[in-house]
């Protein structure tokens, strides 16, 4: 079997898996839902974040059994660079989640010796699953994406408010001040993963937040790539799976001269 047809149907399992664990998350019994409180302001986490993440990493080791595993609810594996690590957010968006916002993610990226190479972000309430191989294109539920060629003043800006940092509330609301007199609009949807797949959709012309896990950009950021988008940090550096850090993704159509940038960097 050639490393394509190895990997498409890696992924083609992959997606499965997520589809499967998607439903837990759709169908939950909300009554007695656990909620409890971790780090920073309004950060929870519920029972199914910690259920989701143990079906999707033993569903994740039959998949790629020589792979690590790094998920946002704590895992006994540290990220390096050399290898392969599963980059994984159960629950991307677990406030819309506790809210029954419907606006949530399943994140999944497979990254091989530093670089991201399969990723699959699924939002359950729409069934819509995203996915891309590197070198392979992006797709949504099967049908290729791509990213949009608007310029910025035709566009819609996607951006996140680092809830769990008060002190980025400021620069961040600064800096969606000014892009929304540049867009058409901003929004703000909760679930990271997704804002980078409405990128890669073009449905959005531009993400920005001023800082982000892995676990939230990691499989994001190889659709955005493969839809023919952009994403950095925003001195156009490459992002890292280590460590947290800014995030600018952006379609075809979004100039360099129309970038913003923080003012707390
Ligand atoms: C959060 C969401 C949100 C973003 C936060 C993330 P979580 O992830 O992606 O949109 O603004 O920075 O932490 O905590 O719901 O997995
Ligand atoms: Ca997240
Ligand atoms: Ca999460």
């Amino acid at each position: 079997m050639s490393m394509d047809a190895s990997s498409n149907s890696e992924l083609d399992r992959i997606c499965d898996l997520v589809r499967a664990c998607g439903r837990i998350i759709r169908d939950v019994d909300r009554t007695g839902l656990h909620v409890a409180s971790k780090e920073g302001k309004a950060n929870f986490v519920t029972e199914y974040d910690k259920l989701v993440q143990d079906r999707l990493q033993a569903g994740l080791r039959e998949i790629v059994p020589d792979a690590r595993f790094v998920g946002e609810e704590g895992s006994a594996d540290r990220y390096s660079p050399k290898g392969k690590y599963f980059v994984v957010d159960p629950i991307d968006g677990t406030t819309n989640f506790i809210k029954d916002f419907h606006i949530s993610s399943i994140s999944v990226a497979l990254i091989v010796d530093g670089a991201a190479e399969l990723a699959v972000v699924h939002n359950p309430y729409t069934d819509e699953m995203f996915s891309a191989r590197r070198g392979g294109g992006a797709f949504c539920n099967g049908k290729p994406i791509h990213v949009s060629a608007e310029p910025l003043e035709r566009g819609i800006v996607v951006f996140g408010t680092a809830p769990y940092h008060v002190e980025l509330a400021q620069p961040t609301f600064d800096l969606a001040f000014r892009y929304f007199r540049k867009a058409l609009d901003i929004r703000r949807c909760g679930s990271a993963a997704l804002d980078l797949c409405s990128v890669a959709a073009g449905r959005a012309e531009l993400f920005f937040e001023l800082t982000l896990a892995p676990w939230d950009h990691a499989a994001g950021g190889l659709i955005v790539q493969e839809a023919g988008g952009t994403i950095s940090d925003f001195d156009g550096g490459p992002l890292a799976f280590d460590h947290d850090c800014a995030v600018l993704a952006r379609g075809a159509g979004v100039s360099d001269a129309d970038i913003e940038r923080p003012e707390c960097r």
